[in-house]
């Protein structure tokens, strides 16, 4: 796979087709996922529960972030590398200006933060020191203790129009991607039309213009209950390599997600 750039992602969205993104965490699993021509991958906090195993993303690091990016950099075979930063390290612009620096050191492309309105000033000043940005709306899994729990989000008039003005307001900032976690897919589908940044989904149905799932999960590897938007894709397929060029191909046709992964 060539690089994929910023470029590349936004040519897609202008000709109408989608692409894929899924997490991983270490060399060997990014040369696998990028080998399979998965266009971003995530370096997602969710390391903390998957890896770590904590119940939240709370605990992860800057320190940790940028030790698994930089594993992930290494083995990573031209897919966009996006990288979260974690809880707390982005509470002003400042913070977020440092510890972005300290993962694009690391070997990030693109990294991502959760929350609204209020990232627009920190956005603006990564854009324009170089640092894209992906905004990450709707459930955030580092606010789970306000939210009250892992619940979709914009599920009310009120709130689908905050979720809605937030991301036409963190693109003028400067955000080059949004990321949707759980939001009811017919609010997604006319927040990725309102925008003209791609925007990846997670339990946000299937009108985003690319989707994206914790690797451990598509492999169906994760314990306990699976979330709604979660398919496995390895019983399927039979072995990784199967579960990961499904998965690609199941994205960029429209056939994943299905109905059934989608919160009306
Ligand atoms: O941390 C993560 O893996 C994420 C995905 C769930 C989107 O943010």
């Amino acid at each position: 796979m060539n690089n994929v750039t910023l470029h590349t992602l936004s040519a897609l969205k202008q000709d109408g087709k989608k692409f894929a993104a899924l997490t991983a965490y270490d060399a060997c699993f990014a040369q696998l996922v990028s080998s399979a021509g998965i266009e971003v991958i995530l370096v997602g906090d969710s390391l903390g529960m998957v890896l770590q195993g904590h119940d939240s993303t709370l605990p992860v690091t800057v320190d940790e972030m940028a030790y698994h990016t930089r594993c992930v950099a290494s083995g990573n075979q031209g897919a966009m590398l996006m990288s979260d930063l974690p809880f707390m390290s982005y509470a002003t612009p400042e913070q977020a200006m440092l510890n972005a620096g300290i993962l694009m050191q690391a070997g990030a492309h693109i990294i991502k933060i959760e929350g609204g309105a209020w990232l627009a000033e920190s956005i603006t000043l990564l854009a324009d020191r170089g640092v894209p940005v992906c905004a990450h709306l709707g459930l955030t899994p580092q606010a789970v203790n306000r939210l009250g729990g892992y619940r979709v989000q914009g599920r009310d008039e009120t709130s689908a129009r905050q979720m809605l003005d937030d991301a036409i307001l963190l693109e003028q900032a400067g955000a080059s991607m949004l990321l949707l976690e759980c939001v009811p897919s017919q609010l997604a589908g006319e927040i990725s039309r309102a925008v003209s940044i791609p925007v990846i989904g997670i339990g946000a149905g299937q009108q985003t213009d690319a989707q994206v799932l914790v690797l451990h999960d598509m492999l169906g590897i994760t314990p306990g209950r699976k979330p709604r938007f979660v398919k496995d894709f390895m019983t399927e397929a039979g072995s990784i390599a199967g579960a990961l060029q499904s998965y690609g191909d199941q994205v960029r046709a429209g056939t994943f997600p299905a109905d059934e992964h989608g919160f009306a």
